[in-house]
């Protein structure tokens, strides 16, 4: 069975999946980093490949930016083609100010500005929080291989062009240490689910210190990022 939004059929897709936001990236990944790589996703650009990493069976696909299009692909992952591991890599905006330009986060939770949780009709505010199997295992590799990371909060908002330009520092007084505009969702999805969700974050530019990455120097801190998701999957 195929889905309006994706064109593979349920046992071509990994139980592990890497996402990236650009799936353009998730092409380069496939090409670069996989083994025996076949697509499995062309809908809407929004390229999807399985392929073996170290004899591992592994995917990845573009999710596009914002909570409604990662929420609509890992729903569909995980309820529609069985995925149980979604490792979400991806840029983020420093809040704070230790943090540095390549640094490398590890999104233990997401805090939001968007709505996504409406859906489930809590009683309260629900806490988003990373699989504590994929984050503690994401340290050790990070750590083993002399990778530096950042455990912290997130924020992941719908909005990149602020009206109020200082809005930042409310959240960065909560101890957030950086936004982007995914992992609220897809941890959502996730918990929903009982599978297991990370968002593991290079810093692309600083809010805090007011200085951003070129794309040439992107490429290190991409790097560093790969080896942990692909030990990881
Ligand atoms: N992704 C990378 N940088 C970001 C920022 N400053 N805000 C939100 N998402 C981002």
């Amino acid at each position: 069975m195929t889905t309006p939004h994706n064109s593979a059929i349920k046992g071509n897709i990994a139980e592990t999946v890497l996402l990236p936001g650009d799936p353009l990236r998730a092409k380069f990944i496939a090409e670069n980093f996989l083994q025996d790589v076949e697509q499995f996703n062309a809908v809407r650009n929004m390229f999807g490949y399985t392929g073996t990493y170290n004899g591992k069976r592994v995917s990845v696909m573009g999710t596009g930016m914002g909570c409604a299009s990662i929420g609509i692909y890992s729903y569909e992952l995980i309820h529609m083609y069985g995925v149980k591991n979604l490792i979400r890599i991806g840029s983020c905006g420093a809040y704070d100010e230790n943090l540095k330009l390549f640094d490398i986060v590890l999104a233990i939770g997401a805090s939001t500005d968007t709505n996504f949780a409406y859906q489930y009709d809590l009683p309260g505010t629900f806490s988003a929080t990373a699989s504590w199997e994929l984050l503690s295992n994401a340290k050790k590799i990070a750590d083993e291989n002399g990778i530096h990371t950042v455990v912290g909060n997130i924020v992941t908002s719908d909005v990149f062009y602020h009206d109020s330009p200082d809005d930042w520092k409310r959240w960065a007084k909560m101890g957030i240490v950086a936004a982007e505009m995914e992992s609220y969702a897809l941890y959502c999805n996730a918990s929903r689910a009982g599978v297991n969700a990370l968002t593991i974050l290079t810093v692309s530019d600083s809010i805090a210190r007011q200085s951003e990455t070129t794309p040439e120097q992107r490429e290190k801190g991409f790097k560093d990022m790969m080896k942990i998701a692909l030990e990881l999957a």
